[in-house]
């Protein structure tokens, strides 16, 4: 099962705050936990700045952001996020931490570390004078989500699991009767994500 996205943007730091909502709102649809939606957040969030303030840094040009969300055992989703700036001359080293090209400005060096230590994956590649393109994926906990589920609804996993996959709407014989959750408002699919 996949869903996908794709968003093209003018870099304007007003959209800063566009890319980290749309981007949220694409990944809720996979019911992540509260932190792992704040790190997805987060992760955009930087890797959109960079884009704005050294892909383009005197200019406006087009942010591309692509987001796909996959189930296998888990579900990943996997978020790009590219530009056709300046581009990064020593990718190794703009990726230590603390390393930043633009210190006067209050850059701390910490936007790769931060999307490094939030996502599961990162992937950076570069040109110089062509553009920067950003890869990084995370995997949706199902385990914890199992937990948080079964907390929420008061049934146990399985049941939990299944009314949360949209399997089945009716509790069975000898299970707590508890409304089942409308599954179309946070699924992306009949298999669940
Ligand atoms: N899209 C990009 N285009 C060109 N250069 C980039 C891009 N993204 C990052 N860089 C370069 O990599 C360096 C490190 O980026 P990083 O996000 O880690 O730190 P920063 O942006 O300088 O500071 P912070 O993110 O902490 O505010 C930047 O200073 C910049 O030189
Ligand atoms: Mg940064």
């Amino acid at each position: 099962m996949r869903n996908y996205m794709k968003l093209e943007i003018p870099s304007k730091s007003l959209n800063e705050a566009f890319a980290r909502a749309a981007v949220g709102a694409f990944a809720a649809q996979t019911d992540p936990t509260v932190e792992e939606l704040a790190d997805i957040k987060t992760s955009v969030s930087e890797a959109v700045t960079n884009s704005i303030i050294h892909g383009y840094r005197d200019t406006v040009g087009v942010i591309y952001i692509e987001c796909e969300a996959r189930v296998e055992n888990t579900c990943v989703i996997e978020i790009t996020v590219r530009d056709e700036g300046v581009g990064i001359p020593d990718v190794e080293r703009a990726m230590e931490p603390l390393f930043t090209t633009a210190p006067d400005e209050e850059r701390s060096g910490m936007g790769f570390t931060v999307m490094q230590s939030f996502m599961d994956t990162l992937d950076v590649t570069s040109e110089k004078g062509k553009g920067t393109t950003v890869k990084m994926s995370k995997a949706i906990n199902i385990g914890t989500r199992d937990e948080e589920l079964e907390t929420r609804t008061g049934l146990p996993k399985s049941a939990s699991e299944a009314h949360f996959l949209g399997k089945r709407s009716q509790p069975e014989a000898g299970e707590t009767s508890l409304p089942a959750r409308k599954r179309t408002s946070v699924g992306i699919g009949d298999d669940g994500c």
